[in-house]
Parts: C-alpha cells; sequence; structure tokens
C-alpha cells in the first residue's frame, strides 16, 4: 500500500511528463523529449547511488529546460512558466522552491555560472552534462553542427577551448572544434562521483573516437 503523498507525487512526475512532451513536441534543438527522457533517466540514477531525494530530481530533470531562453521570449517569462506550472499542479511550497532553484541555476548561462548549492541539483546538473558527451553527446555535437551550416571539422583550425565571437563567426566553428571547446572539459566539471565515473567511461569513448577520427582523415588509401 502506498503512501497518499507518494502516490501525490507520482501523479505529478506523470502531469510534468505530459507537460513537457508536449512544450517540446516541436523542438529540434538538441532539447527534444529524448533529451529530456535521457536526462530524467540518468538523475534518477545518480540519485539512488547518492541517496538524494529522488522525486525533486526527477521533477527537476523532467522540467530542467522548459525554461529555456530558446523557447521562451526571455529567460524570466521562461521561469516564470515553471513556477506556474508547479502552483497549479499543488507542489508543496518546499519542493517548488527547490525546483526552482535548480532550474535558473541550469538555465543560466553565460560565464561564471553559479555553482549548485543543493545535491539534487548537482546531479540533474551531472545528468545533463552527461548527454553532451560520450555516444549521444557526439551525435548531438554533428546534429547541432549540420542544422548550423558548420563543417565536420577543420584541420586548419587550431583546437583551443575558447574561441571568440569573431572566429565563431568566420566560420572556425566546427563539430570537431566543439570537443575542445566543450565536450572534454566536462569530466572535469561533474559534481557527483557516481556522475564522473559515468563521465570518465564517456570521456576515454570521445578521445578514442577523436583518434580514430583524425586517422581516417588522414589516411591516404
Ligand atoms: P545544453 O544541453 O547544455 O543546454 P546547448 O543548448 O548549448 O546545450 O546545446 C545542445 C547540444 O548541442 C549539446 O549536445 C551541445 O554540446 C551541442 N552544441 C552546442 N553548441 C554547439 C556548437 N557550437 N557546435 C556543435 N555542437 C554544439
Ligand atoms: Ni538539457
Amino acid at each position: 500500500e502506498q503512501r497518499p503523498k507518494q502516490k501525490a507525487n507520482e501523479a505529478i512526475l506523470l502531469a510534468a511528463e505530459q507537460f513537457v512532451r508536449q512544450t517540446l513536441e516541436r523542438e529540434y534543438t538538441g532539447h527534444d523529449w529524448q533529451h529530456i527522457r535521457r536526462v530524467t533517466q540518468t538523475a534518477k540514477a545518480i540519485a539512488r547511488e547518492e541517496q538524494a531525494n529522488l522525486f525533486v530530481c526527477e521533477l527537476a530533470a523532467l522540467l530542467h529546460d522548459i525554461a529555456d531562453a530558446k523557447l521562451n521570449a526571455s529567460e524570466a517569462a521562461g521561469l516564470q512558466k515553471v513556477r506556474s506550472w508547479l502552483e497549479h499542479n499543488n507542489v508543496n511550497p518546499q519542493d517548488t522552491v527547490h525546483v526552482m532553484e535548480i532550474i535558473s541555476t541550469m538555465s543560466f548561462k553565460g560565464g561564471g555560472g553559479k555553482a549548485m548549492s543543493t545535491l539534487e541539483g548537482q546531479i540533474v546538473q551531472d545528468a545533463d552534462r552527461l548527454d553532451a558527451i560520450g555516444a549521444i553527446g557526439i551525435a548531438r555535437t554533428f546534429a547541432y553542427a549540420g542544422a548550423k551550416g558548420h563543417l565536420l571539422h577543420d584541420p586548419n583550425v587550431r583546437p583551443r577551448t575558447e574561441m571568440t565571437e569573431a572566429e565563431y563567426r568566420s566560420g572556425e566553428a566546427t563539430a570537431v572544434h566543439h570537443f575542445y571547446e566543450k565536450l572534454l572539459k566536462l569530466k572535469d566539471l561533474m559534481n557527483t562521483a557516481y556522475g564522473k565515473k559515468l563521465a570518465d567511461t564517456r570521456h576515454q569513448f570521445m578521445l578514442a573516437y577523436l583518434e580514430q577520427f583524425y586517422a581516417e582523415w588522414d589516411s591516404q588509401c
């Protein structure tokens, strides 16, 4: 027999899933429903290992891209959308504050991103970062580059970890370059021990991938 609170939480998670599926139905910039599904699954797996609040992790993971500026008039409008959804769905005030804190910290891009202050926030951030690396991360990178009209690779572009807006506009942004700019840095940004373990495996895979990529790029046969 389930306790009423657990039942209520399950209903909230189901409603959140429906809300997210609907909102991201026409989203093709890398934040489609399948991205959300993978991040939510990974967040739950890390949450179990780290003995965190599963409900908050799952709810924040489901909603983490709803406030994205690309989908909303502004970041503030996006966050307001999430807040009203939480209020209309009777999420308790304490969990509402917690989920809002996680989502606002995650959607704050720009330099010097604020650090996650709770374990649950650290877990959802790790799960989102894990989806940007490994086999899936590579696939998303090439899909993104294709959508933007970037090249796969340009051997004249010196790999570096930062790129100025001017370099980016001058066509130096390539799919392979994005590995140096972002993907290879993520392993060291993991918050949780289990997230780091998962990231290490995916990181090794990316290094092997790049090695093979360059070998084929330069093959004379
Ligand atoms: P996030 O999931 O962190 O919100 P973004 O919205 O920045 O990521 O990007 C979505 C996906 O596209 C990610 O997998 C990311 O690595 C990839 N991506 C972002 N910018 C570029 C780029 N300039 N070139 C190639 N891939 C990119
Ligand atoms: Ni995401």
